[in-house]
């Protein structure tokens, strides 16, 4: 392909069977919105530029992706989609292709915009076609004796002969758009919805003596838009299952692929372990013979290999170390690192805190802001008192220091190498190395005590 490439994306339509105060292309596909799963299709194809088509709620749109550097046209009106795209026409390069996208359909895929750009060239335009089962409401094509495509109609507009017809229009198309701008402005809205149709640019092509071809998408669901929650829902299903399929297919093993969730982007490693309901978020990274038990929920972190994660955890912006165990129950909240062999059990919260190698905090702790070192056991109960209510202050654990139970450090403090801490302890001065520190009362047992009775 010689020319360059310029990318319109429809997205001015109001999304009313969404019954949503949110625009539809802003709803969430697994994590991103449908909109930006469009966005991420097209920048696949290296375009010169994307430009979006907006009308309902343009601000809301403009403001949620004024990050990307797009070009943003208001349709202040719903004319139809020729209308749509005549307004994105002052952005298009007469030397440049345009490939048309919807705001609203999500999952096509790159080979398939591909195909269909490759067909495009100078004198010819390309339609995105697809054989589906249920065609009812869209666009029909209407082929000749030769198999070329003649029209598409749409199905207010289509006779009873033609509404069988199960090749549709996923309203995907590409044009050289020195034609295009020639085409656009004759196109009519004499039909039943007295709509600006996009698609009777290809009897217009015709008429031109261009051509006019047509690919398939290669899945069905590649055209399917999202007009509710329930197709919504279908998507994700689709997008889901697929996701989990491509894992399981590199040696991942999903208990149940149907209770697998992505919303961003994993690296899963073979032989790892992926029990029932564990959503990955953002960024995740787990290497081999990992497992992850049901229930957890892990967002941008890494799992270094042999490490696993039992059930009801949530992991979120850490690191964790080779050969750690970490839950049930327990919640590793953002800077969190696990150095290799650790060990975190039960009702943990761990924050911002370095946790050395092999060192255990098994039952019931809140330890945040904190470093420990290696070899170090926190008892059942421990709570590092980071905050004064204004700021935050830092704990330091040296190497093989034992905390006993129940015990409240308040920082900042630091606690030397080998040193032991009696259990219910409240510290609140520095322990040296090797020291034992005890700051409790000592245990006074009197015989013979009467509780007092009822008066
Ligand atoms: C359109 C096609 C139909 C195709 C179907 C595939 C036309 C006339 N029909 O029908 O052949 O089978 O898509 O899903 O093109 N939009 C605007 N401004 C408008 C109208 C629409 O931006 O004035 C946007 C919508 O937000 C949406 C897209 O264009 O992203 C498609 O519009 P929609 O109303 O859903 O078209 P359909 O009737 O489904
Ligand atoms: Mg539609």
């Amino acid at each position: 392909m010689s020319l360059k490439l310029n990318v319109v994306i429809l997205a001015a339509g109001k999304g009313t069977r969404m019954y949503s105060e949110k625009p539809k292309v802003l709803h969430e596909l697994a994590g991103l919105s449908l909109v930006e799963h469009v966005i991420a299709a097209a920048k696949n194809l290296n375009p010169e530029n994307i430009t979006l088509v907006v009308g309902h709620q343009a601000e809301d749109l403009e403001s949620h992706l004024a990050e990307g550097g797009y070009n943003f046209v208001l349709q202040k009106e719903q004319k139809g989609t020729a209308h749509a795209l005549e307004q994105a026409l002052p952005f298009l390069d007469d030397n440049a292709y345009a490939i048309i996208l919807y705001g609203d359909v999500p999952l096509t895929k790159k080979a398939s915009l591909e195909e269909l750009i490759a067909l495009t060239n100078e004198s010819t335009m390309a339609v995105l076609t697809s054989v589906v089962k249920e065609p009812q409401g869209l666009g029909r094509i209407i082929r000749d004796d030769e198999n070329n495509i003649e029209f598409i109609i749409e199905e207010k507009d289509a006779n009873e002969r033609q509404k069988l017809i199960k090749e549709i229009n996923t309203g995907i198309m590409a044009f050289p758009v020195k034609k295009l701008k020639d085409w656009l402005p004759l196109i009519k809205n004499n039909n039943s919805q007295n709509e600006f149709y996009l698609t009777d640019i290809v009897s217009l092509a015709l008429e031109d003596k261009c051509q006019v071809k047509t690919s398939f998408c290669t899945y069905e669901y590649e055209a399917y838009g999202v007009n509710n929650m329930v197709q919504l829902a279908e998507l994700e299903k689709i997008y889901q299952q697929e996701r989990a399929s491509e894992y399981m297919l590199k040696g991942v093993k999903i208990s149940d692929p149907s209770r697998f969730d992505l919303r961003g982007e994993a690296e899963i490693s073979a032989d790892v372990k992926i029990d029932i309901n564990v959503i990955l978020e953002g960024k995740v990274k787990i290497e081999k013979n990992v497992k992850i038990g049901a229930n957890c929920i892990l967002k941008n972190c890494t799992i270094k290999q042999g490490s696993e994660i039992f059930p009801n955890t949530i992991i979120e912006d850490s690191f964790i170390g080779e050969y750690c165990n970490i839950g049930p129950f327990a919640r590793i909240r953002p800077g969190t690192e696990l150095k290799d062999h650790a060990k975190i059990g039960n009702f943990v919260e761990t924050k911002k805190t370095i946790i050395g190698q092999g060192s255990k905090v098994n039952h019931l702790s809140y330890v945040g802001d904190s470093e420990l070192g290696e070899g170090v056991n926190i008892g059942a109960g421990t709570i590092t008192c980071n905050y004064d209510g204004v700021n935050k202050f830092k704990t330091t654990i040296g190497n093989n220091v034992f905390i006993g139970s129940n015990t409240a450090l308040v920082a900042p403090v630091i606690v030397g190498n080998g040193a032991t801490v009696g259990a219910g302890s409240t510290i609140t001065k520095d322990v040296k190395a090797d020291q034992l520190a005890l700051t409790r009362n000592k245990q006074n047992n009197i015989d013979g005590w009467k509780r007092p009775s009822k008066k």
